[in-house]
């Protein structure tokens, strides 16, 4: 199986990183325009034939709510109070604290950094908003387009919502890193609406249920904590969209159209991965005098890397696709071998959310 970015491949120590340089990643972050098929699809049956969709987007309208008038804007954030922990969430101010670095020093770097991860939660929402659009057109049933124009609103509030923290709160929007850029391309040039919800739906929403519950449980911002909590709901309910859309296609698929699924899911999780957060520490790092390529080697010298590399991971995606059989014999190893899984397959079980999201009525 060929891996996705080969072009910007290289190997630091044992291990295979996604590296650009400045110039090839300004030109991929001014690529506007994007060509990409999208099979429109017409049905006449108006009659609910997916009831657990149809459920989903009747739980999808009960929830909404307003980004500008549910969030008290009113609420500080300030730039010099810590509002995650010091040390194991965020890597600049974990690495620069072992180093000895001062907590201002730290706390500055807290901020920086999560500057830039929100930036790209907020590229990764419009990537998300594009992408329902697509499905709207492309999913063969009305309980489907029902469900993916609900999710259109959805992403549309979370782009919104995002946008005015980064603004409002913060000050500034990074750029979209380069390596997240090419893979939501790749989610949106993908072929079939099948696998435009498998990369959608199913990786990118079941990586951004992790890193949401991640940040809420770590969050003593009362502000961020209320966004987090309120987008998080939301996006629970985009990964159930996901689960049951997918555990359908596989009751379907043929032996090719799984295997087809199998790396195509690895591909994209392997290249994210493969990334090991250089598009932030290259932008970054410098300003506290950390060198990109030294942080990422001294952290794969640190014993069990793979438990801590694999924690986004193995919240929410990598269960789900073991439990949707997506993960299967033949491609387990690899996922191990990169740090994308470690311990048992399914996790610690569902996320709270998700599960409540998948409860009938
Ligand atoms: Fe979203
Ligand atoms: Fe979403």
């Amino acid at each position: 199986m060929e891996k996705l970015l080969t072009e910007y491949r290289k190997n630091l120590g044992d291990f295979e990183i996604v590296e650009f340089d400045e110039g090839r990643a300004a030109e991929l972050q001014s690529q506007l325009d994007i060509d990409v098929p999208v099979d429109l699809h017409w049905t006449w049956n108006y009659a609910s034939e997916a009831e657990e969709l149809r459920a989903l987007y009747e739980r999808g309208k009960r929830g909404q709510w307003n980004a500008e008038t549910d969030v008290d804007w009113r609420i500080p954030f300030p730039r010099d109070e810590w509002f995650l922990p010091k040390v194991g969430l965020q890597l600049m101010p974990s690495v620069l604290d072992a180093m000895g670095a001062d907590d201002a020093t730290c706390r500055a770097a807290a901020f920086d950094e999560f500057a830039w991860t929100f930036s790209q939660l907020l590229h990764g929402e419009q990537g998300a908003l594009q992408l329902c659009g697509q499905l709207t057109n492309a999913c063969p049933t009305m309980d489907a387009k029902f469900y993916a124009a609900s999710q259109v609103v959805d992403e549309a509030r979370h782009v919104e919502v995002m946008a005015k923290f980064l603004q409002r709160k913060i000050g500034t929007i990074y750029p979209i890193s380069p390596t997240i850029k090419l893979l939501l391309d790749k989610l949106l040039e993908a072929p079939t609406w099948k696998m435009k919800t498998l990369g959608m739906q199913t990786l990118f929403e079941g990586i951004a249920v992790g890193i949401f519950d991640l940040i809420q449980k770590g969050s003593t911002n009362p502000l961020l904590s209320h966004v987090i909590r309120r987008v998080k709901q939301d996006e629970a309910r985009h990964a159930a969209f996901g689960i049951l859309t997918m555990r359908r296609t596989v009751k379907e698929a043929t032996p090719e159209e799984m295997v087809e699924m199998e790396d195509f899911a690895f591909g994209v999780l392997e290249a994210l991965n493969a990334n090991q957060q250089l598009d932030m520490l290259q932008l970054l790092g410098p300003k506290y005098g950390l060198d990109p390529q030294n942080v990422v080697q001294m952290l794969q010298g640190v014993d069990d890397w793979g438990k801590f590399n694999s924690e986004v991971f193995m919240h929410t995606v990598v269960p789900n696709l073991a439990r949707l059989g997506l993960i299967t014999e033949r491609t387990e190893a690899s996922y191990r071998a990169v740090g994308i899984m470690w311990g048992d397959r399914f996790g610690a079980g569902i996320d709270s959310d998700v599960q409540a999201s998948l409860r009938p009525q």
